[in-house]
């Protein structure tokens, strides 16, 4: 019997775990720069009581009413504010990547204060507040991305508030990254060679030191220019990961996602490929089109669009207008962490758990010798 018995009661489903899960695609979607440009318009019409109401979740048309996000496990937001505005602080245990697409501005956290201008990119750890003001003279326009999709999801996406955490930022003074202070034998090993740990260590672990990070993005224009030379016979990828060290081999900007600035000169055609992180890009220059799951999308700057769902077979090619740049958003890092990405570099060859086994190679060494 594999259905309910009673509302109130667990129940026993069938199932052979040999037999292929039948996973749901969501389609690739495309929302237009000019729609972007639109919402932002809106939000920055809006009579609100602080201006960290000017913010929207762009939400695909699959998504459940719950996790609301682009992809299944990554929520993108579209923020605005005008200039002279200032939003109030809050805090939640998702990490954030945030980015400018209009405008400029000041961002402030963890005791620290950051410019912001046109593509800078920066990530928000958990559980610190950030707030965000317009210093310039036009309208400051951003997306965030983050996890909070995927903690929806698992019912523990948690917005601070006093009557539903107990704390508030004021209340909270213990430091971020505070070492573990157990004396005792927490951590052994058995005369079998497994370990051991006490519970002294299971609700006090390592507490490491959570860093925001800005990368300017003339600054990582200039290196991501330099891999333009590297001619059509790269079969690699030209991009930069904006690594961020807390995240160590899991490769990422936050615990659960990278952001990547890549360069497309025109005409190039990439192989086609598949992962099982799904991939946002936001196109801020050129124009190309995809191929995703047999279909086809054009995309031109402006345009954001969920352009890899996990394990959909696809490739992104750069038409001939000048250089494509792009930010593109994975949940890589969370699935290196779950020990579950699965890659398809190229179709002619079996996929690698990546993070378990040894990965792809490019021709880059042969190219530069
Ligand atoms: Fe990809």
């Amino acid at each position: 019997m594999d259905k309910k018995a009673q509302a109130s009661d667990a129940w026993f489903a069938a199932g052979d775990p040999s037999q292929p899960t039948r996973n749901e695609l969501w389609e690739p979607v495309v929302i237009s720069g000019q729609r972007i440009a639109d919402e932002a318009e809106r939000l920055l019409s809006l009579e609100v009581g602080d201006p960290i109401e000017r913010q929207v979740r762009i939400v695909h048309p699959m998504a459940c009413t719950k996790g609301l996000g682009l992809a299944p496990g990554i929520e993108v937001r579209l923020s605005a504010l005008k200039p002279g505005e200032r939003t109030k602080p809050f805090r939640h245990n998702a990490t954030e990547v945030g980015f400018c697409i209009g405008g400029e501005g000041r961002l402030s956290m963890a005791g620290q204060s950051f410019g912001m201008t046109q593509y800078d990119v920066w990530n928000v750890p958990a559980w610190t507040s950030a707030v965000y003001e317009n210093t310039g003279r036009t309208s400051q326009i951003r997306l965030t991305y983050s996890n909070a999709a995927l903690l929806r999801l698992l019912n523990v996406h948690m917005v601070e508030d006093k009557a539903i955490t107990g704390t508030t930022p004021e209340t909270d003074t213990r430091p971020h990254g505070a070492p573990g202070t157990a004396k005792i034998r927490d951590l052994f090993q058995l005369a079998d060679e497994n370990w051991l740990m006490s519970y002294e260590r299971l609700i006090n672990p390592p507490a490491v030191e959570s860093l925001p990070h800005r990368w300017d993005w003339q600054t990582v224009k200039a290196e991501l220019d330099k891999l333009t030379a590297l001619g059509d016979a790269y079969r690699g990828r030209r991009l930069y990961l904006l690594y961020n060290p807390l995240t160590g081999r899991t490769n990422g900007t936050t615990p659960s996602f990278f952001a990547t600035m890549t360069v497309r000169p025109p005409n190039i055609v990439d192989r086609p490929h598949r992962h099982v992180s799904a991939a946002i890009n936001y196109y801020f220059s050129g124009a190309g089109y995809s191929r995703v799951a047999g279909k086809h999308y054009d995309w031109r700057a402006g345009d954001l669009m969920l352009s890899a769902p996990g394990w959909a077979v696809h490739n992104h090619a750069s038409r001939d207008q000048g250089p494509v740049y792009e930010l593109t958003i994975q949940d890589q890092p969370f699935h290196i962490f779950q020990e579950s990405l699965l890659w398809q570099e190229s179709l002619a060859s079996p996929p690698l758990l990546l993070g378990k086994q040894a990965g792809f190679e490019t021709n880059r060494a042969e190219l530069t010798a």
